[in-house]
């Protein structure tokens, strides 16, 4: 018997919250595979090794066993729970073969009971686009691809350190479209180097290819990677966020809605698995670095694995693929709360609050307050929404619910 099997009853003893129904749970598989490093990523991702003619290699079956002996032991965490949606990120997920990724659904499927209209979310680099491979990707059930663009720019490319060029970009999109009834495609703006017309030609060229969704993020300069230490030369704020109202007018004028900070969406191609992230819902994750919350009716925990590849390899095939496991406090629970659902355009209703963290609405009465009187949210009887203030001081008006309750 596992451990956590051993220990299930030390998560359902007696605590201080008192959780009404479980929230929706999703599945996050990470794969920490890349071709190359990016010179901004922060993620955990890890350049692949090389044989002498020059050859990836992956260790895709030895990682994919490894995968399987983590979702084992961790399932009587979430014994009977369906899965709503699942989302393989990375790293470059692409990089796997179908047929791995044929076999990983498998095994999640022959483990976890999937709900019929399960999304499942594969992040692909255009990099690793090969003619049939996306294809090949929705036949082995992947329902929605996330390709990562960044710029149609090549030169902004280059110095982001991107493997693929504006073209490959473009026609992996394209190849998306035709693989997908859903697809989203990630951008990031403020660039080096970048003028406000060269944000309006990418914007131009993404809104072309009629993307469903669309992520558009900030460039952001993460300690401990190469642009940290040999910082290039970005636009300064004032610039960015006249960038960011461009994006929200093209993107509008496109008929797509920004129903988060960086997401936006056409009617119906929201992306759920993100969704449940912002609504504080429930996620296994599993794999190198992957990070899980997991609900019970007294408490809420968070779990991380080991994260370097190797090592997370070697203690999940023994049964102990997580490194670091924590309960979540009261006190910090309305702020971990906060800096999910205050992301959403629409917000959150009182009663997801309660239901989601456990506790009574008098532990974030003070803030709201405060909050409204600033101007930061607006509130009925039944619902809160940051106002565009808000969204504009968005770390500002979470942090009013720091250590709250
Ligand atoms: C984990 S990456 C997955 C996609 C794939 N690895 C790729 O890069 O093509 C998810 C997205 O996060 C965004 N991202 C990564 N690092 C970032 C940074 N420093 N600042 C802003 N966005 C970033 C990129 O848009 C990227 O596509
Ligand atoms: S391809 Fe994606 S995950 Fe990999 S290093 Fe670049 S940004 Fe990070």
């Amino acid at each position: 018997m596992s451990a956590a099997a051993k220990d299930v009853q030390h998560y359902l003893r007696p605590g201080t919250l008192q959780l009404g129904a479980l929230p929706p749970l999703s599945l996050y598989v990470h794969l920490p595979w890349c071709l190359r490093k990016c010179p901004y990523c922060d993620f955990n991702s890890h350049e692949v090794a090389r044989e002498a003619n020059g050859a990836a290699t992956v260790p895709e079956q030895r990682y994919l066993d490894a995968l399987v002996a983590d979702l084992e032991s961790a399932l009587p965490l979430v014994w009977g729970r369906p899965v709503h949606s699942i989302f393989i990120g990375g790293g470059t997920p692409s990089l796997f073969s179908p047929q791995s990724i044929d076999r990983l659904l498998g095994d999640i499927r022959a483990r976890l009971k999937l709900e019929a209209d399960c999304e499942i979310t594969l992040e692909a680099n255009p990099g690793t686009f090969e003619k049939d491979r996306f294809r090949a990707f929705r036949s082995a059930g992947v329902t929605r691809l996330s390709v990562g663009v960044q710029s149609f720019n090549d030169a902004h490319l280059k110095a982001l350190g991107r493997v693929h060029d504006s073209a490959q970009a473009v026609a992996a999109v394209e190849e998306a479209a035709l693989a997908f009834d859903t697809f989203n495609l990630d951008l990031m703006y403020a660039l080096p180097g970048q003028s406000m017309e060269q944000l309006e030609e990418d914007m131009t060229q993404a809104l072309a290819l009629a993307p469903p969704h669309l992520s558009v993020y900030h460039l952001t300069i993460e300690p401990n990677t190469y642009f940290a230490k040999f910082p290039p030369r970005v636009p300064d704020d004032d610039t960015a966020y006249a960038m960011l109202d461009r994006i929200t007018e093209m993107t509008a004028g496109a008929g797509m809605e920004r129903y988060e900070v960086s997401a936006y969406a056409r009617r119906g191609h929201r992306c759920w698995h993100n969704l449940n992230y912002w609504q504080f819902g429930d996620y296994l994750g599993i794999g190198a670095g992957a990070h899980g919350k997991l609900s019970f009716p007294h408490r809420i925990i968070r779990q991380v694995r080991y994260r370097e590849p190797r090592l997370y390899m070697d203690n999940a095939l023994a049964g102990q693929a997580v490194a670091q496991e924590e309960e979540v406090s009261r006190a910090d629970l309305p702020f971990e709360f906060m800096l999910n659902a205050l992301r959403l355009r629409e917000g959150f209703t009182l009663a997801q609050f309660s239901e989601r963290t456990g506790l009574a609405l008098t532990a974030i009465q003070g803030p709201l307050a405060e909050a409204e009187r600033r101007g930061l949210i607006e509130r009925d009887l039944a619902r809160v929404r940051p106002t565009e203030r808000g969204f504009d001081f968005l770390s500002d008006l979470q942090q009013l619910f720091l250590a709250a309750a």
